[in-house]
């Protein structure tokens, strides 16, 4: 069945405190990861699922962001008549990604919340949802299998990784049951970062959603919850329990997902990638292991 689907939505309104001081003036999305912002991984990860149409839901202090997805005619014009063409592509290969689109989350007041924003924009039609936190390695298509589910059911889709139990607090939980298809699951419900004991499995929500625009509605009712603020993990609770619109299902996703969402994982994030690229792997790993064996622990 083709995908109707066209929209993207990227939440991008969060502080970013947890990398202060680096985004005390610098949006935590601008974050390089090697050398593109954390935000254009994103973006090319809808772009390659067939998202063109690209609504950012930012805040203050995000004109950076804005900003690297604009032309930079004077440095454009610097890098053509040096006649540096690659660098060239390197400028320009963000301004020509997508159709992006902005709107701001002026109170931030959670999750849900910044997906609410997005109603005006999406209209009546099933969408994507894409956290920055996460990062999905672009040899693995696990949006594209999202929405061909989402396509395939009529239903709300959600991606799941099976975690360590110790780290479920982190993430919203799924209870589940099996479907006839390996990668698909039912779910039954969802709990926003329980406790090891109280969680439903240890199967993760990450920071990828395939929803209907039922969930508007939905989340225009959410009470504030964990944290005192609108979860979407709520709304979709609501979905899953509901018997009309379709259920909600995970697509159990088992590639190469990087997190950039605190220090140690960006660090980690920043490694991995490094060392998988054609341009850098090559020196880089043998360093690494050097370096590796010369640190105790
Ligand atoms: C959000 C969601 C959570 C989900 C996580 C994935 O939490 O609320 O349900 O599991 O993203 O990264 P956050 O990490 O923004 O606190």
């Amino acid at each position: 069945m083709p995908s109707h689907i066209t929209k993207a939505v990227i939440p991008a309104a969060g502080l970013g405190t947890r990398f202060l001081p680096a985004t005390k003036a610098m949006p935590k999305e601008m974050l390089p990861v090697v050398d593109k912002p954390a935000i254009q991984y994103v973006v090319e990860e809808a772009v390659s699922a067939g998202l063109r149409d690209v609504l950012m839901v930012t805040g203050r202090n995000k004109n950076a962001l804005e900003n690297h997805f604009d032309r930079v005619a004077e440095l454009e014009a610097t890098l053509e008549a040096k006649g540096d063409l690659a660098k060239l592509q390197r400028v320009t290969e963000s301004t020509d990604l997508a159709d992006i689109h902005y709107v701001r989350q002026g109170d931030p007041k959670g999750l849900g919340h910044a997906v609410l924003r997005a109603r005006m924009h999406v209209g009546d039609e099933p969408f994507a949802v894409l956290l920055g936190d996460d990062l999905i390695d672009s040899r693995d298509t696990l949006l594209s299998r999202m929405i061909e589910v989402q396509g395939q059911r009529n239903a709300t889709v959600v991606a799941l990784l099976e975690v360590d139990p110790a780290q479920i607090h982190l993430y919203g939980a799924a209870a589940i049951e099996a479907t006839e298809e390996d990668d698909v699951v039912r779910i039954t419900g969802l709990v926003e970062k329980p406790s090891p004991e109280s969680a439903p499995s240890n199967y993760a929500v990450i920071g990828r959603y395939v929803l209907r625009p039922e969930v508007f509605d939905v989340l225009e009712n959410t009470a504030p919850g964990k944290g005192g603020e609108i979860q979407l993990t709520d709304a979709l609770q609501h979905l899953a329990a509901s018997e009309t619109d379709g259920g909600v299902y995970g697509v159990v996703f088992r590639g190469r997902r990087y997190d950039t969402g605190d220090k140690i994982d960006y660090i980690k994030a920043i490694v991995q990638l490094a060392c998988e690229r054609g341009d850098l792997g090559e020196e880089l790993r043998p360093w690494l292991r050097d370096f590796v064996a010369t640190v105790g622990d």
